[in-house]
């Protein structure tokens, strides 16, 4: 028999999954924050997580031919730069963490086959309601913790999209959806004379940044909360959307859009930020496309569906400009 290693591509991914299920055992055991920067002993760490020893010593051999922790010649395991990025500090695998602890989404991906069948998002299906509101209706703690890396995944890309944008010198800006606000503080840095709205539902907007709601900012920028389903507030010259659309079916998506245009003045803009999907997606964008649609019933998009999007809503489609890993979508208002 051979012992090399799975032979085809189906073994390959299987392996994968049962990989993923390593990870989730991992952050559910609190291995990456437990170990820290000193090694530690399989004895050492079992304790430490309140672990059997010889099973928390054979998932670590598993966890560690994928190069999750490393193994000393001294018998201790110890991190790597891939487990680092599982550690709850971490700035981007935070949401990752989160992702992997969820019961409630890991239901989700088990039930895509039947998802598929009913032509409804898993998530909807299994639990019966939207991703958002059963964060804040089940688990509260889990919605503040799910905001928070959000927050800190995004951030890593304020540079490139604030560098994208073309901001206005003057006016006013309102981030729709915009979290716990640190595009809009980036923003509103860039550009000293530019006032501010930072919108989203109400317990988000309880918990914006601290920078934004104190001086210097504050004399600058405004946070309001609502349900951009219904209406965003009015009369800005620009209108951002980052990682919004892709939470929402078309329909929604329109709902969302007729909003901005309903609030903004003819030749305001609305700038759309998202990564785009191309015809034969690479394998990180395909996967970002199908977690959308288990988590929320929704998808990424290529530039000819956000263009139709922003038609539909009676906006003007100027075009796309790519930034980074991201890309900005663009119409105005008529
Ligand atoms: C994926 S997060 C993106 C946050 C932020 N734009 C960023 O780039 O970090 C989606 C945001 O949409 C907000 N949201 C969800 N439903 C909303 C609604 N009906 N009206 C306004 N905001 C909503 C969520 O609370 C969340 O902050």
């Amino acid at each position: 028999m051979d012992h090399e290693g799975p032979d085809d591509s189906v073994s390959q991914m299987l392996v994968l999954l049962r990989a993923a299920h390593l990870l989730r055992a991992a952050v559910l055991l609190d291995l990456a924050d437990t170990l820290e920067d000193d090694p530690l002993s399989v004895p050492d760490l079992a304790a430490r997580t309140g672990t059997d020893p010889g099973v928390l010593s054979r998932l670590l051999a598993a966890l560690t031919s994928f190069g999750v922790f490393t193994l000393a010649e001294d018998g201790r395991y110890a991190h790597t730069a891939l487990s680092r990025t599982m550690c709850s500090t971490h700035p981007v695998g935070r949401i990752l963490t989160q992702d992997l602890k969820a019961d409630a989404n890991w239901q989700a991906w088990s039930n895509l086959a039947a998802a598929a069948r009913e032509g409804r998002g898993p998530f909807q299906v299994v639990h019966g309601t939207d991703f958002y509101s059963y964060l804040s209706e089940h688990e509260p703690e889990r919605a503040a913790d799910f905001h928070q890396a959000m927050s800190n995944a995004t951030e890593e890309d304020n540079g490139d999209v604030v560098a994208a944008l073309g901001l206005p010198s003057t006016g006013l800006v309102v981030d729709v959806g915009g979290g716990r606000g640190t595009l809009l503080r980036d923003v509103l840095r860039a550009a000293p004379e530019l006032n501010g709205v930072l919108f989203d539902v109400e317990g988000v907007i309880a918990d914006a940044l601290p920078e934004l709601v104190s001086d210097p900012l504050a004399s600058r920028c405004e946070t309001v909360a609502g349900n951009a389903l219904e209406s965003v507030p009015e009369g800005a010259d620009l209108y951002l959307l980052r990682f919004i659309l892709h939470n929402w079916g078309d329909d929604d998506c329109v709902r969302i859009l007729k909003s901005c245009a309903g609030a903004a003045r003819p030749g305001s803009r609305v700038v759309v930020v998202e990564v785009l999907l191309e015809k034969t997606p690479d394998a990180y964008t395909a996967m970002a496309d199908m977690g959308m649609f288990v988590l929320f019933g929704s998808q990424e998009r290529t530039e000819a569906e956000y263009a139709s999007l922003f038609e539909r809503a009676g906006l003007e489609y100027r075009g796309s400009t790519a930034t980074g890993s991201l890309h900005l979508f663009e119409a105005v208002a008529r």
